[in-house]
């Protein structure tokens, strides 16, 4: 299949990327570049070892939109376009309200226009909220909880593909409910690379690892977990990838949502001390008050897409961190992320 993918210079999209190529389709990217860079996609396709087509565009703009559909001839999406970091969405909602939601109504609004109904979407676990019981299944309630206007954006753009679909019989959608994605390309090529400070656990521990930050804030000790610290359900993000490759091949009328994650949680300290390991050095830490709005625990249950799709993360938190530290580690020695 050709698949356009928005926001494919990102840190899911460039792995996205990679999978699909490896799985035969092709791709065309387009990205505002916001919150990543042109060298992503270089980078990629060494990787691949094929050109990928790239637009630098905003989604928002459709008439361009509809110009790169009309050139492109996309046979199905991937929308990974938009604004993530939780904080940021709370000082500047308007922002994240404008991005997310109008990126969306103009990607459906153009694909419309060109026929192309196959749609994948990046959801967020963060849908929902407060969990009343653990593991969390897609019928679990969704949006009692939400703390922020990013969760909001991802609960609202959930609701317009349904009624999307409800209204057309041609769209199949699949919304996938990413867990917390970690870990990178095993070549070191693409990674994970934020923009300031990192929003994500992940990120900061590889900077900590790398010595360019002193030391991780453990947000709480005192949780009802294990060992006190939040516990997460991480998933490799190369195992993401390759759930949005699988889902593409079983796209269906009408939305099919799911959860992508392992199943398993993880603390934060556990994390800490797997990176360790992967780095070959302890990584200091320091307890700090909890954060706001954090929860103490939550994983999902990973049987849908295993049932369905025959999809199920393969790689473990050891794997995500070794393959974090060789892009972490290889950036600062070579620069490969210098454009
Ligand atoms: P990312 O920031 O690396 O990738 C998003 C990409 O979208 C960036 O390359 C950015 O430049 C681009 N973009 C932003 N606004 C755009 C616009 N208006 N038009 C075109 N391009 C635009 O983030 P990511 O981690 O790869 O996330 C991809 C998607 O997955 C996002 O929708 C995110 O909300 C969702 N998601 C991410 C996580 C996570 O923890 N990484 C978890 C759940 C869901
Ligand atoms: C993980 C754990 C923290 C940083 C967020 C979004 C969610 C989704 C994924 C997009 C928690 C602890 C963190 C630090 C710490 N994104 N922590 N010190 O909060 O599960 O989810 O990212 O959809 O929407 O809310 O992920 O990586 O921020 O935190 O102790 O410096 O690490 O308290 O227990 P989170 P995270």
């Amino acid at each position: 299949m050709r698949v356009l993918l928005t926001g494919g210079a990102g840190y899911i999209g460039t792995h996205t990327l990679v999978e699909l190529y490896a799985a035969g389709h092709d791709a065309v990217v387009v990205d505002d570049l916001s919150n990543a860079q042109r060298s992503a996609i270089d980078r990629t396709s060494s990787i691949t070892g094929r050109p990928i087509a790239f637009y630098e565009s905003d989604v928002r703009d459709t008439a361009r939109l509809r110009e790169i559909f009309a050139a492109e001839h996309p046979e199905a999406v991937i929308h990974l376009a938009g604004l993530k970091a939780v904080g940021e969405s709370v000082a500047e909602p308007l922002r994240y309200y404008d991005t997310n939601i109008n990126a969306t109504l103009s990607l459906l609004t153009v694909m419309a226009e060109a026929g192309v109904f196959k749609l994948v979407f990046s959801s967020s676990a963060t849908v929902y909220g407060t969990p009343e019981t653990l593991p969390l299944t897609e019928d679990s309630r969704v949006g009692e909880g939400i703390t922020n206007p990013y969760g909001w954006t991802k609960f609202m753009i959930e609701q317009i593909l349904r009624d999307t679909a409800q209204a057309d019989a041609r769209w199949n959608v699949a919304i996938l409910r990413y867990f917390n994605p970690v870990g990178a390309h095993g070549s070191g090529l693409i990674g994970e690379d934020p923009n300031g400070i990192p929003n994500n656990l992940m990120p900061i521990v590889a900077q900590v690892a790398a010595g360019s930050r002193d030391h991780v804030s453990v947000f709480g000790d005192d949780y009802d977990t294990a060992d006190g610290t939040g516990v997460r359900d991480y998933i490799h993000v190369m195992d993401l990838a390759e759930g949005h490759v699988t889902v593409l091949s079983h796209l269906v009328p009408g939305v099919a949502t799911y959860n992508l994650g392992t199943g398993q949680g993880t603390s934060v300290l556990q994390l800490i001390k797997a990176y360790g390991q992967a780095c070959g050095h302890p990584i200091p830490y320091q307890v700090a008050p909890r954060r706001p709005g954090d929860l103490a625990a939550t994983y999902c249950s990973p049987a849908k897409a295993a049932q369905d799709l025959g999809w199920i993360a393969r790689r473990t938190v050891e794997d995500a961190c070794r393959d974090s530290w060789r892009w972490q580690s290889g950036a600062a020695s070579n620069g490969s992320r210098q454009d």
